[in-house]
């Protein structure tokens, strides 16, 4: 295309309409109720298995509660970045708080899981230095990695033969790091921890887990990913969010004080961006508060996922091989993953179809997020509906 003759945005209208061609155009729902597990989406009553509202905290009256007295005392917004006059007690109290939960030396908290990452790599690596990352790891983590300049070497999906070989391969850099998901949102797998840790302190690596999709949900009461796997101070960085289990919005970083001294030195997003509000900070505060003092919403949220994955390999579904909440239905077919999920919701069933590029081609599934918001009714009524439209498409 000549962009000097055309109009400035012809080559968008352009790629837009090639996406569209090819079936990858994104169609976003609007929803009119609050989040639950049973939701307003487009004007219909469905049930909702794509909400990462993992412990049903996102309409939750205590939060809700707490928010509203929080913007009674200290307003809503925070006025300036945090480093010039955007930290009110709200943040620090927050920031203890999260750090006695998660039993680490300390936290930073930021706007969200996403700018957590892009703070955190870029201020530990750089030009001349090596990151080891796993090749199915978030967005937001490879946006991290290439910002920081640094050299990416991608290793297999959990595989640490590979991993092993890749540092060996790799010497002539300088500072390195390790960064890998907690949890594999597509698949619902964990990342073999314990081998990662045994692998960064034999090669004196630093070590850096997103649990994103952990914090609230693995560990005791929720306490993430290091928790789950009894690690505590043997983890470098652990990234998090309170945009899913948390039912708010804000990222965590949690390690040692040093590395949280220095995010607040230089971590771009936390230098140069706004604050949490006071509504998401004290909500998120009260989250902290509800899961340091009962399990009993991580222990539903468990048994709601044991009872949906051993009810749907009943069925006959292919549900892969999750070790939490999130279960990916297995399809394979690109259309037939498109034609389950729009199936579904004509049966008042919300559930997403995943599809290349977010997966391998030929690997397209629903994935059904399972969380504590879901009655057994919900529950029973969800399997109800797989089942007819599984038999319906030739799936069973
Ligand atoms: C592994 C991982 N990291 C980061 C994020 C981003 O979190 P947030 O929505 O808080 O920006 C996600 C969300 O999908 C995620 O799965």
């Amino acid at each position: 295309m000549d962009y000097t003759t055309t109009s400035k945005t012809e080559w968008l209208e352009q790629e837009i309409d090639s996406l569209k061609v090819q079936g990858l155009y994104n169609t976003i729902r609007t929803i009119g109720s609050p989040m639950d597990g049973r939701i307003v989406v487009d004007g219909k009553n469905v049930l909702n298995f794509c909400a990462n509202n993992y412990l049903g905290l996102a309409n939750h009256p205590r939060l809700r509660e707490a928010a509203k007295k929080a913007i009674d005392t200290y307003g809503i917004g925070p006025g300036a970045v945090r480093s010039i006059a955007g930290t009110m007690t709200l943040h620090n109290q927050l920031e203890e708080r999260l750090a006695k939960f998660k039993g680490a030396e300390a936290v930073i908290t930021l706007q969200s899981g996403f700018t957590a990452n892009l703070a955190t790599i870029p201020a530990l690596v750089s030009k001349g230095d090596v990151i080891f990352s796993d090749q199915l790891n978030h967005a937001s983590i490879i946006d991290g990695c290439r910002l920081s300049r640094a050299q990416i070497v991608a290793y297999e999906h959990n595989n640490m033969d590979d991993l092993r070989r890749q540092i060996a391969n790799t010497t002539e850099y300088g500072r390195r790091l390790i960064v890998s998901d907690g949890v594999f949102s597509m698949d619902g797998d964990i990342a073999l921890l314990p081998e990662l840790v045994e692998i960064a302190n034999q090669h004196r690596i630093l070590l850096m887990i997103d649990d994103a999709h952990g914090e609230g949900v693995l560990g005791k009461g929720g306490r993430g990913i290091v928790d789950h796997f009894g690690l505590h101070g043997q983890v470098d960085i652990e990234v998090g969010t309170m945009s899913k289990a948390f039912g708010v919005v804000g990222g965590i970083v949690a390690g040692k004080k040093v590395i949280i001294d220095w995010l607040r030195q230089r971590g771009r997003p936390f230098l140069f961006s706004s604050a949490m509000t006071v509504p998401d900070t004290a909500a998120c505060l009260e989250a902290v508060d509800m899961l340091e003092n009962s399990t009993e919403l991580v222990d539903r949220l468990w048994a709601n996922t044991r009872f949906m994955k051993q009810e749907m390999s009943k069925l006959g579904f292919d549900i892969g091989h999750s070790d939490t909440p999130i279960i990916p239905l297995m399809l394979g077919e690109e259309a037939l993953a498109q034609k389950f999920s729009r199936t579904l919701f004509e049966r008042s069933m919300f559930a997403m179809a995943i599809v290349y590029p977010t997966v391998a081609k030929g690997k397209a599934r629903i994935r059904l997020m399972n969380t504590a918001a879901h009655s057994q009714n919900d529950l029973e009524q969800a399997l109800e509906t797989l089942q007819t439209v599984g038999r319906e498409l030739g799936v069973l």
